[in-house]
């Protein structure tokens, strides 16, 4: 059974405003480790899961062609309205049954995305669609060591956080827990016998209250619980942003605060 849980057209237009691309020197490991296995020329990237396409649009100048799947038509909606990417095609369908021919993928990702998928068939797709030496790279953050600096208070606004995080939990999906597993299961489960785990690259950045307090709305469990009951949705991203506010002694959501996110990275290479 597939996971539909990033369907509705509103979602996916939060999707594109607040979700974060990938970090530059991850994406940079990801490319060398490709030159490393199978080297150049560089001409097919898939990019599972693309949602919006971040990821995708991050591969596009490294790549002749990429192209971005999605089982969720307005994500991806929101990936083709976005101009200047004239080596991206976006496509419609799931990482279980992929449309392309066998031995013909450079590089596989999934961005945020690998824990959506059945372990079995992905990875039979997987081996069956990339070149000899092509490689996967599955990404995503593990949201537990997140943490938040703005002058004395980043811990009171990490429990601010947490405290929302535990209010949206019974609407948290199962496949959403196991990412702080790091991909653990999948990575044991890839047939190759050329892998490798970077378990936690560091990411600093700057977010505004605003932007965080959106990037909670895109979560998966947010929309769960909003869909429940609409009025409490709403009331609880006015909560924590409220709260943001008074614990930092700010007035604008505007107001920038420092987030360190911990990603993580399951690399795989097909024997030649
Ligand atoms: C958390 S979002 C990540 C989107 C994007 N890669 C990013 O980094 O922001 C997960 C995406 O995976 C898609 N998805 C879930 N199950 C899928 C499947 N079996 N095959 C293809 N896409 C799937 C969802 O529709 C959603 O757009």
């Amino acid at each position: 059974m597939a996971y539909r849980l990033f369907e509705g057209k509103d979602h996916a237009s939060i999707y594109q405003k607040y979700r974060f691309t990938p970090p530059n020197d991850l994406k940079n490991i990801i490319i060398q480790y490709l030159d490393k296995k199978k080297g150049q020329p560089h001409v097919l990237a898939v990019d599972l899961g693309c949602g919006t396409g971040q990821n995708s649009r991050l591969l596009a100048p490294h790549f002749k062609e990429v192209v971005g799947i999605d089982i969720s038509e307005c994500q991806l909606g929101e990936a083709r309205a976005v101009p200047g990417y004239p080596n991206i095609t976006y496509r419609t369908g799931t990482a279980e049954q992929l449309p392309f021919p066998d031995g013909s993928v450079d590089l596989l990702t999934a961005a945020s995305a690998a824990h959506w998928f059945d372990p079995s068939r992905f990875l039979a797709e997987a081996s069956r669609i990339l070149k000899p030496g092509g490689c996967m790279a599955l990404l995503g953050y593990s949201d537990s060591n997140t943490r938040l600096h703005y002058q004395d208070c980043g811990d009171r606004l990490k429990h601010i956080y947490e405290e929302g995080k535990q209010v949206l939990l019974p609407y948290t999906s199962n496949p959403v827990l196991v990412t702080e597993g790091k991909l653990e299961e999948l990575y044991s489960a890839i047939p190759f016998p050329d892998k490798e785990r970077i378990e936690s690259f560091q990411e600093k950045s700057l977010i505004s209250v605003r932007n965080l307090v959106g990037f909670i709305e895109s979560w998966s469990m947010f929309q769960a619980f909003k869909k429940k009951d609409p009025q409490r949705g709403e009331d609880l991203l006015v909560h924590i942003q409220r709260r943001f506010l008074e614990e930092m002694g700010a007035t604008s959501p505007d107001t920038e605060i420092e987030w360190e996110l911990e990603y993580f990275c399951v690399l795989a290479s097909k024997p030649q």
